[in-house]
């Protein structure tokens, strides 16, 4: 009998298999930092990247899709961001003072970012959307926020009711009851949110994730984005953009430069450090006025948001920072990722068309998303599009792990600037060998 995709993974990572053990004496399921490095049998230990690509302990080569979590648009150990990174090195982490190159830093994300007056920076993509909930909830007096099925916005508190399904119930246990009840959450649709606009005066704002959940997994009706600017402004509620993904991706000003679409505040992390720790919140200025200190105590004492954070601009990112979005301003990478990504979606359509496989694929911008279960996305929600069978998503990675490649999530990716003709050539072998070995181990059938 043929080889099984597990199989050929457990022979061909005997290193890795050999860590997990260590992994899992040491940390929580095995995962050092992320509940998603968890899987069965065992996590791949990756030791380098460069490029499109990564290499694991084994000495396995990947052409990467998952491109730390979506944060390297230029591909991994992008020379000029390497080297910003070493000639800042020597010079010290932190001095707990003003730095130029974090000025620099903040001046091209106003540069960039349409509704970039002021902006702050945080450690990463999950304070940034609990900063940007806080000043909403400042400046508005108000308590409550709400959020999109689905839509992921990090780990805290208030962003976990309505991260996974069943949405009523928080996707994590240890949320306390009064934060869950400040969050509101609606399926995708802009009759509801106008109904709760309309009747509970304790809105204080709403989160979106542009893209439709998880970079586009869940898309938005086209106009959906328009249409919760429309309503926040008509009803006079903080429209909050997370663009944690979608900036600097989408566009150089991110996926609100595309839709020409100003929300109040946005979101940002990943790419805006060239690919390390932090994160941002910018806004128009009447919003991020709440964070002003004015030296009146009591307006610093009880009327302004409090925002601190050790290591928040601290000068190596800055450094890599400012490296990356001097590259990403020209939109040349995105440019590149975009027409990679959209050769990719083309040639996974003929591979599933043509072993007749009930699947589909979509995507925008550099992104590509795969759902097995229909030969159409139409009409498909949340909780649906999330819904493959475990076994299927976990054969799909682990089966184009072991032809050399990888994703970001079991089905889905994101693309750099750097990924080549080449690599795509390559990677479609690589989807076409692994759709056939799910097609022989039934895991999937046809149409
Ligand atoms: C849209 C979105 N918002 C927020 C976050 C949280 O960012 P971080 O993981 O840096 O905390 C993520 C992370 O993937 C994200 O995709």
């Amino acid at each position: 009998m043929a080889e099984s995709i597990r199989e050929a993974y457990i022979r061909r990572n005997p290193k890795s298999a050999a860590l997990f053990p260590r992994f899992k004496q040491i940390f929580p399921s095995g995962g050092g930092g992320h509940d998603g490095y968890v899987t069965s049998p065992f996590p791949i230990a990756i030791e380098r990247g460069l490029g499109s690509r990564k290499w694991d302990v084994d000495g396995n080569e990947y052409i990467d899709y998952g491109l730390g979590s979506a944060s390297l648009l230029l591909g991994h150990s992008h020379p000029e961001v390497v080297e910003a990174l070493m000639q800042a090195a020597p010079s010290g982490s932190h001095y707990g003072a003003p730095v130029e190159k974090v000025l620099e830093w903040g001046e091209r994300v106003c540069s960039l970012i349409p509704c970039a007056d002021k902006v702050r920076f945080v450690g990463s993509g999950a304070e940034s959307t609990a900063l940007a909930i806080r000043i909403a909830r400042a400046y508005s007096g108000k308590d409550k926020i709400i959020r999109w099925e689905s839509h992921y916005h990090g780990w805290h508190d208030y962003v976990m009711p309505g991260n996974l399904s069943p949405f009523d119930v928080p996707a994590s246990t240890g949320i306390p009851r009064g934060a869950v009840d400040s969050v509101i959450v609606l399926p995708p649709d802009l009759a509801a949110l106008e109904s709760i606009l309309a009747s509970d005066n304790d809105i204080a704002g709403v989160i979106t994730e542009g893209s439709g959940a998880s970079y586009g997994t869940v898309p938005l009706e086209p106009g959906f984005v328009q249409g919760v600017r429309d309503l926040t402004r008509k009803y006079d509620v903080v429209m909050i953009l997370d663009e944690v993904i979608t900036g600097f991706r989408w566009s150089p000003g991110g996926l609100q430069q595309n839709l020409g679409i100003e929300p109040d505040l946005c979101t940002m992390a990943k790419i805006l450090t060239g690919g390390l720790p932090g994160g941002a919140v910018a806004g128009r200025e009447q919003f991020m006025a709440v964070m002003e200190i004015t030296g009146d105590a009591q307006h610093d004492r009880y009327e302004r948001v409090y925002h601190g954070g050790t290591f928040n601009a601290n000068p190596y990112c800055a450094a890599t920072g400012n490296a990356a979005l001097n590259i990403v301003a020209t939109g040349e990478m995105q440019a590149n990722a975009d027409r990679m990504a959209e050769r990719l979606r083309v040639g996974l359509r003929e591979i599933v068309d043509r072993y007749e496989v009930a699947a589909c694929v979509y995507g925008e911008s550099s992104t590509f998303h795969i759902f097995f279960g229909a030969k159409s996305i139409d009409g498909l929600d949340a909780n649906s599009l999330k819904s493959a069978p475990p076994e299927v998503q976990t054969n799909f990675r682990q089966g184009l792990q072991v032809r050399g490649v990888d994703l970001m999530s079991r089905t889905s990716g994101v693309l750099s600037g750097v990924h080549t003709e080449a690599d795509i050539n390559q990677s479609l072998e690589a989807f076409d060998g692994t759709i056939k070995a799910m097609m022989d181990e039934g895991l999937i059938s046809h149409e």
